[in-house]
């Protein structure tokens, strides 16, 4: 805050008091709302000008308020605008700075509406650009997890239940996965933009107003698509924001899946990929050290934007109707769950076209662990077995391979032929990791086919989403 000099507060008029140094600093959030200022002149702009339509200010005071209004912006962009934290918020520092430029007009700006409409207001603005921003970077990360899976849709590695090594997939087929989780992210986001692009104006502190206002005019000049239908649930609904937190919770819980699976096959224990250099860090003591740092820290950012929505929850649930000072602490919270969201799309987004498939370490990974296990037991079925006697005569034949070392392809028949005497010289086609993999040609199966038909798939779909990825204003 560039000043201490003390200046009358917009409420000042029914107190004979200056206000406790304390007090200002415990109740001002100009130090973190101040990033709030784009949207807050663009909601006194719009409710300006529909002052002016319904006579309640004439063209001329409308007009010198929004040259005003467009002039503190240009100051607040270039870093000149003096934020002083005397005067709370970024509503009350902009409004001095309007009455301090224009006078007596300035003063006229604030009829027919409250600060607690205003930030309402103000914060979903904010937040409907900056989903659309997080919704254009989860498309660039889908778009970059297609052009790995489209490398690698023949590629073999072994999938997982447990971490152990469960059933031959390709790695196209596991990079798809990842894709689905972000598509449903994204979905989720355009859904949430429903709900923030509800007009809360008109409700002014609680009860609404007096004033002849045009709440469809103001709507449609900040491209609102409804307005709030009751004006105490309008000053005092933070649903919108708890509900984008929930959906940011969620991607950032798939993105530290993902960095949980960088990290494990970047050890050498696994030796899967390879990520640049530049991506990795090292250690200030051991030289033969090459950090994941970057998907370690998605993964530890995760808690933030977990804690930001726990945070939001509890602000939330012991308020009375309608508005509360309790609510400022939503903005810290949302700023950081979008910061950090951000954040980590952006670090995965720069990630993903620099990780490098080791398919020697995957394939070898997959030959070892009898794999195709469940397929032999498959393949008794088939030769009429039921699987419940299939499954035990292949836990021997398992036991017996693992027990020299050796994969179920590597098994002669005779020797399978003594644990069963259905098995003939076509189990091959069963105990292969290809065949396997290629067997699975259903939907949502991991056949090269399949895996090629969801990268196009998804290519189709990604290009009906547009620039932000969002498919609404
Ligand atoms: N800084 C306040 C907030 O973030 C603005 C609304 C203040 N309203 C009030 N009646 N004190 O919520």
């Amino acid at each position: 805050m560039t000043s201490r000099m003390k200046t009358t507060k917009p409420w000042a008029g029914r107190f004979s008091q200056a206000t406790d140094g304390f007090v200002e600093r415990f109740t001002q959030s100009v130090s973190f709302d101040w990033r709030l200022a784009p949207y807050d002149i663009q909601c006194s702009i719009a409710h300006v000008t529909m002052l002016a339509r319904v006579g309640v200010l004439s063209a001329d005071e409308c007009e010198q308020i929004t040259n005003g209004l467009s002039d503190i912006l240009d100051e607040i962009e270039t870093g000149k605008f003096a934020w002083k934290q005397e005067l709370e918020d970024v509503h009350m520092n902009i409004e001095t700075a309007l009455v301090d430029r224009l006078g007596e007009v300035g003063k006229k700006i604030h009829a027919g509406r409250s600060r607690n409409d205003q930030v309402a207001t103000d914060m979903r603005l904010f937040l409907r650009a900056e989903v659309k921003n997080i919704s254009s970077l989860l498309l660039q990360n889908m778009q970059a997890l297609v052009a790995l899976a489209e490398r690698e849709t023949d590629t073999l590695m072994p999938g997982f239940t447990h971490l152990q090594a469960a059933q031959p997939v390709t790695f196209g087929h596991h990079i798809m996965a990842w894709y689905e989780m972000l598509k449903r992210d994204q979905q989720r986001l355009r859904d949430c933009l429903d709900r923030i692009n509800v007009m809360p104006l008109g409700a002014a502190a609680l009860a609404g107003t007096r004033f002849p206002i045009d709440q469809s005019f103001t709507a449609e000049l900040l491209k609102f698509s409804t307005v709030a239908e009751n004006s105490l649930d309008a000053v005092s609904d933070r649903d919108f924001i708890i509900e984008f937190c929930a959906d940011a919770a969620l991607i950032m819980m798939h993105l530290s899946r993902f960095s949980e699976e960088l990290v494990l096959w970047l050890s050498p224990q696994f030796g899967f990929i390879d990520i640049d250099d530049a991506f990795c860090t090292g250690s200030s003591i051991m030289p033969q050290k090459k950090n994941p740092d970057v998907p370690e820290l998605i993964r530890g950012k995760t808690g933030r934007v977990y804690g930001d929505l726990v945070g939001l929850l509890t602000v939330m649930k012991g308020q009375p109707l309608a508005y509360n000072r309790d609510n400022q602490e939503d903005k810290e919270r949302l700023f950081d769950a979008v910061d950090t969201v951000k954040l980590c799309l952006e670090a995965c987004v720069n990630l993903v076209p620099s990780i490098r498939v080791n398919r020697a370490a995957m394939l070898a990974a997959a030959e070892g662990g009898c794999l195709t296990a469940t397929d032999l037991a498959d393949y008794l079925v088939l030769k009429g077995v039921a699987f419940r006697d299939a499954h035990a005569i292949v836990g021997g034949i398992v036991q017996h391979a693992m027990a020299q070392g050796r994969d179920l392809a590597q098994m002669q028949l005779a020797e399978m032929q003594k644990f069963c005497d259905k098995i003939e010289e076509d189990v091959y086609g069963y105990l292969d990791l290809q065949g396997s993999v290629s067997a699975r040609d259903h939907t949502g199966g991991t056949a090269p086919d399949r895996v090629k038909q969801a990268v196009a798939q998804a290519r189709q779909y990604l290009s009906t989403l547009g620039d932000a990825g969002n498919g609404s204003a």
